[in-house]
């Protein structure tokens, strides 16, 4: 297409990202050697090669058949060092598409789960998230933990007080302050684990199976990590450090409604997907009117059955409405494509304008969780 090269071109901002759907078969298959992980090929011969593997991802036929396969896949990552390889992969694969700020999810009680610390988890993602921008043209990223929807609403719970005891910036000052001076105390004595992750995890997400589970569930678990975060206007200095902003999935697979419920019940400054949002006029005037991000996937959609083809997605009513969204990949290992992709496909399903994609571009860099000087340089 014409505009190809304008969109590879294009500042991007990608903030709808599980940055164990950008683990490639390839990866997938090397740590499961190196790690000793069994994959389950008696049961299934897609695990078989990788060739077999990509042939399994190109038939998924909903959310729930891709979730099977993506927490699989995951359990060959085992220690810090394959995190950071990970993420690494992915930050270079974004930065040649331009990508200059990532908002990455991850999913910390599949890990936990299989008895890894989030702390593990969370050193090689941060040490991945620093080299990148040292290494990639000072492209800047944010972590974000997704709580689990097929899990028990407890499990979310106790995942939050460890976010909140050890890894959110903000909330109690003091605890903070004590939080450093234990860091230090502990950087002196050599012990380089007890190094403070506070501050290393920008929010919270929701995630996984949507059907039949309304964000209304987790109501009280999304309360505690709000009595923590602080509003930006309160304390701009805690804010520049961090602090937890709050997203959901909602209107995948599930109804308009649920977006709704995650904005009231939640507390959610932005939805990721969303798509159900156009079934809706009055989800659609609201969204507009408090210029709330939706985190678009359109490739994921396809893939996931969510819509037939990325033409169904509904870029067109969203621009038109003056709804903000970007465009992003979700699981771009498992999808087969890329942010570069899914600006390219949108283009050609919907033949959009110049003035559009400048009106995308904006809104998502705007709409971003970094700080307003970033944004300036992301321009
Ligand atoms: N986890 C990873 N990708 C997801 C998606 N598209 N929807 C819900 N949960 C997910
Ligand atoms: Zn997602």
């Amino acid at each position: 297409h014409k505009l190809h090269p304008l969109l590879a071109a294009l500042p991007k901002c990608e903030h709808h990202m599980h940055v164990e759907g950008s683990l490639s078969p390839e990866l997938l298959f090397e740590l499961a050697a190196r790690n000793g992980v069994t994959l389950p090929v008696a049961e299934d011969d897609s695990f078989a090669s990788t060739e077999a593997l990509y042939a399994r991802y190109a038939r998924f036929t909903s959310l729930d058949d891709f979730l099977h396969y993506y927490y699989i896949g995951m359990s060959v990552l085992q220690t810090a060092a394959d995190f950071e390889t990970l993420a690494m992969e992915y930050f270079k694969k974004a930065h040649a598409a331009n990508v200059r700020h990532a908002e990455i999810f991850f999913d910390p009680q599949v890990h936990l789960a299989r008895g890894i610390s989030l702390a593990d988890v969370v050193r090689g993602l941060r040490a991945a998230s620093l080299r990148a921008t040292a290494e990639l043209g000072g492209m800047t990223s944010l972590l974000i933990p997704c709580l689990l929807r097929h899990l028990p609403v407890a499990d979310s719970g106790e995942l939050v007080s460890q976010l909140r005891e050890g890894y959110w910036a903000g909330g109690d000052e003091q605890k903070q302050e004590e939080t450093v001076v234990n860091a230090l105390e502990a950087a002196f004595e050599g012990d380089k684990d007890a190094v403070s992750l506070r501050g290393a995890l920008a929010g919270l997400g929701l995630c996984s199976s949507e059907r039949d589970l309304p964000p209304t569930l987790w109501r009280e678990v999304y309360q505690e990590a709000r009595r923590h975060s602080v509003s930006s206007a309160e304390k701009p200095t805690l804010a520049r450090r961090g602090a937890t902003r709050l997203t959901a999935h909602a209107g995948e697979e599930g109804p308009a409604e649920y977006i709704t419920l995650a904005l009231d019940h939640l507390g959610a400054q932005r939805i990721d997907h969303g798509v159900a949002a156009a079934t809706d006029p009055a989800v659609m005037e609201r969204l507009a009117r408090e210029q709330i991000l939706l985190t678009v996937c359109p490739i994921s959609n396809v893939c996931l059955r969510v819509t037939k083809s990325v033409k169904e997605v509904p870029i067109r009513t969203f621009l038109d409405a003056n709804v903000p969204f970007s465009i992003n990949s979700d699981d771009p290992a498992y999808f087969g494509g890329y942010i570069q992709e899914n600006y390219c496909a949108v283009q050609e399903a919907h033949d959009l304008s110049v003035d559009d994609w400048a009106t995308i571009v904006r809104n998502s860099i705007r709409l971003s969780w970094c700080d307003d000087a970033r944004k300036q340089v992301v321009l």
